[in-house]
């Protein structure tokens, strides 16, 4: 039986440095399975549902291909095709796909929603984004970083924008976990809320890595060996968006901003979607009062080669997949967690 076996995935804080790090690592090697085509099938025969309640390209794509690499068959159901929320509660509709699927992935609002689905179905439950976190994401974003930098401990991740999104707080999170200096650069009443800075700061005196939250952008990207955005509204989000412009403009990531890192080798993260240009009807809405061409990033940071956002986008699926396989494979996985 493997350290993981059973486990869910819910948010970061539920696991240590040397698990994530695990994770990660699991994540490299089997992209490099499938890059040589070797058979991963660590899932035949299990049944996953992949429960969304807001929409996705990456998440959805990734637990997909992911699954059915592994061997498993995954199932979509969006919110409209079942009665979850409307007609069935929460606990109720666990039970019954607990009942037939081995895992359940779960996008929406509450992370309340998640747990109660991980508590109540009796499998392993995958947070594929709630209002508070985005872990698979963590996995993702850390893989490309350690594929870039050959390391984790020591680099300096800034992240500017919206600090309080589910997006900072795993950034947050999972960086002072894994001993990652972590910098938001957000205006105050978009910065992390008490609680996140305080496991943060938890995690952190015990990985020794280096905290700093500041509402000025060029100290927040002073020294960052990776800048990483997000868009300035999130999903469901109901904000007055001139007043979301307005405030977040100046956290841009633009090459003066990119210039302030005072590095040349300074990489660019996003976890997409992203607003670099005028391509969207959403875009278009939110630019067009503003006369701007991008709103968090602008094009030619987005398009640069610095810029591993496509990496990471496709590291989505080798990283669910190893939180996929090792929560729910009957795989060797060596004691190496206290
Ligand atoms: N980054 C991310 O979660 O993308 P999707 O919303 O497309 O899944
Ligand atoms: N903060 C964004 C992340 C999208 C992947 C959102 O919740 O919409």
């Amino acid at each position: 039986m493997n350290h993981f076996y059973q486990k869910s995935f819910l948010k970061e804080l539920d696991f240590n440095a040397a698990e994530l790090n695990y994770l990660i690592d699991f994540a490299i090697h089997l992209k490099k399975l499938k890059q040589e085509n070797i058979p991963h099938p660590y899932l035949q025969g299990k049944n996953i549902a992949l429960l969304f309640e807001k929409s996705s390209t990456r998440t959805r794509s990734a637990f997909t291909v992911a699954a059915v690499d592994l061997g498993a068959h995954p199932e979509f159901l969006g919110k409209n095709d079942i009665q979850f929320g409307t007609k069935e509660s929460v606990t109720d509709t666990a039970k019954i796909l607990g009942g037939m699927f081995d895992g359940i992935e779960f996008r929406g609002f509450k992370q309340q929603t998640v747990e109660t689905l991980a508590k109540a179905s009796g499998v392993p439950v995958w947070n594929g984004l709630t209002d508070e976190w985005h872990p698979t994401q963590m996995i993702a974003d850390f893989m490309t970083l350690k594929e870039h930098f050959g390391k984790l401990t020591g680099l300096t991740l800034t992240y500017v924008g919206d600090g309080r999104n589910n997006v900072a707080n795993s950034l947050l999170i999972t960086g002072a976990i894994l001993g990652v200096n972590i910098h938001i650069g957000a205006p105050a009443d978009l910065q992390p809320n008490s609680q996140v800075i305080a496991a943060a700061k938890k995690a952190a005196a015990k990985s020794g890595a280096k905290i700093l939250i500041t509402a000025d952008p060029k100290q927040a990207v002073a020294g960052a060996d990776a800048l990483y955005t997000d868009v300035w509204i999130s999903m469901g989000e109901q904000v007055d968006y001139h007043q979301r412009i307005d405030q977040l403009l100046p956290y841009q990531i633009n090459a003066q901003l990119v210039a302030a890192t005072g590095k040349t080798d300074t990489v660019i993260l996003h976890c997409l979607p992203a607003f670099h240009d005028t391509s969207t009807t959403v875009g278009q809405k939110f630019m067009a009062d503003y006369n701007l061409t991008a709103l968090e990033i602008t094009d030619d940071v987005f398009q640069s080669p610095a810029a591993l956002v496509f990496q990471e986008g496709a590291n989505r699926m080798p990283a669910i997949k190893a939180i996929m396989a090792a929560t729910l494979g009957n795989l060797f996985i060596p004691e190496i967690f206290d």
